[in-house]
């Protein structure tokens, strides 16, 4: 045949490959989720093999084995104990409480590590609940900016250093700026879950925090987060809230879940000129991983091709709790 163009040339050897590659992944790339409670036992999380529930006398040793692999930021989950849930969530600003004191001690024993946190009520809720849950069961937004803008100078005051709002509250972002400044933490950043949808991905992440919706108490709690989470058949309404959180200063937009959202992460990449995240949830590596350990896919390739595929459609950061592995198999190189 008479060709003119052969696009198989480019692709012949690793190398012409290599050097027409358009994106690639590094460590510096990643964001490492970790889960820490009270108790004095590390905890494996049965629906997130591999993922454990550190102490704080272990979690260091994780921040450390991360730090060494190249990850250069962590974002901090608590599993709250049962006593110190309740329905306004005022443990969430409770100066020594679990985060406080983790993010603390990660700034103290290893201050270059970059420490996020997460701002929502749930793992505080005794409604398990990301906002305040009136008596006639709705989620209030305003009475709870005031407590998430409590979190974050708590957050900040400890030494965070972004602030994630993952609450999905109508004006957190603006509101949460004007907190952090008004304390004196205008250097703290605000990555910002702007499109978070209602999903059923979270499932293994609530196994994990015991913080799911309850419906066992008097009142009439919502059985989902729909009332406040965006619908999954929404893509042009994400394009409004990442233009909200741009106009009230975030300083990073994510997209969440993110593998079944790449074409909302390619919308907000089109969009807007700041760094965009993917947060490749608890579902998403529940799936990976148990198909793995029946050996239906290659794990390494599987996770490798699914964390590019995020900056192909646009993401400069990925969270993900395949951080640690995948920065352990690129070596410090990019793939
Ligand atoms: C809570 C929060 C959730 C996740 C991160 N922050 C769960 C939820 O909204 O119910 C989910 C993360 C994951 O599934 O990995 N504000």
């Amino acid at each position: 045949m008479e060709l003119t163009y052969r696009p198989r040339r480019l692709r012949r050897s690793p190398a012409l490959r290599a050097m027409v590659r358009e994106h690639s992944l590094c460590a510096n790339d990643f964001i490492y989720p970790l889960f820490v409670h009270e108790g004095s036992d590390v905890e494996e999380i049965a629906s997130m093999p591999g993922i454990k529930r550190w102490t704080l006398d272990t979690l260091m040793g994780e921040v450390n084995r991360a730090w060494g692999l190249g990850i250069r930021c962590i974002v901090l989950f608590p599993k709250v104990d049962e006593g110190l849930k309740s329905e306004d969530g005022a443990e969430c600003f409770n100066e020594k409480g679990l985060i406080p004191r983790a993010i603390r001690m990660i700034k103290s024993d290893l201050p270059e590590m970059t420490v996020m946190t997460d701002v929502a009520l749930d793992p505080y809720s005794s409604d398990g609940h990301d906002g305040i849950v009136s008596s006639d069961g709705v989620v209030l937004n305003d009475e709870t900016i005031e407590q998430l803008c409590k979190q974050a100078v708590v957050q900040a005051q400890a030494g965070a250093d972004l602030i994630g709002p993952s609450d999905m509250m109508d004006g957190r972002v603006g509101a949460l700026r004007e907190a952090l400044d008004d304390e004196g933490y205008e250097h703290v950043g605000i990555i910002s879950y702007s499109a978070k949808y209602a999903s059923a991905y979270y499932g293994p992440f609530r196994d994990a925090l015991d913080s799911a919706p309850r419906m066992d108490g008097g009142k009439p709690i919502p059985k989902d987060k729909s009332t406040y989470q965006m619908d999954p058949g929404n893509a042009r309404e994400a394009i409004t809230e990442a233009q909200l959180d741009e106009q009230e200063g975030a300083d990073i937009l994510m997209v969440k879940p993110g593998l079944a959202y790449l074409d909302i992460i390619y919308r907000l990449r089109q969009d807007s000129e700041l760094p965009i995240a993917a947060y490749n949830v608890s579902g998403e590596f529940a799936m990976v991983k148990s198909a793995a350990e029946r050996g239906w896919i290659d794990e390494k390739s599987v996770v490798l091709e699914t964390l590019l595929c995020f900056k192909r459609a646009g993401a400069d950061l990925i969270l993900t709790y395949h951080a640690c592995d995948a920065a352990a198999w690129l070596g410090g190189e990019t793939p």
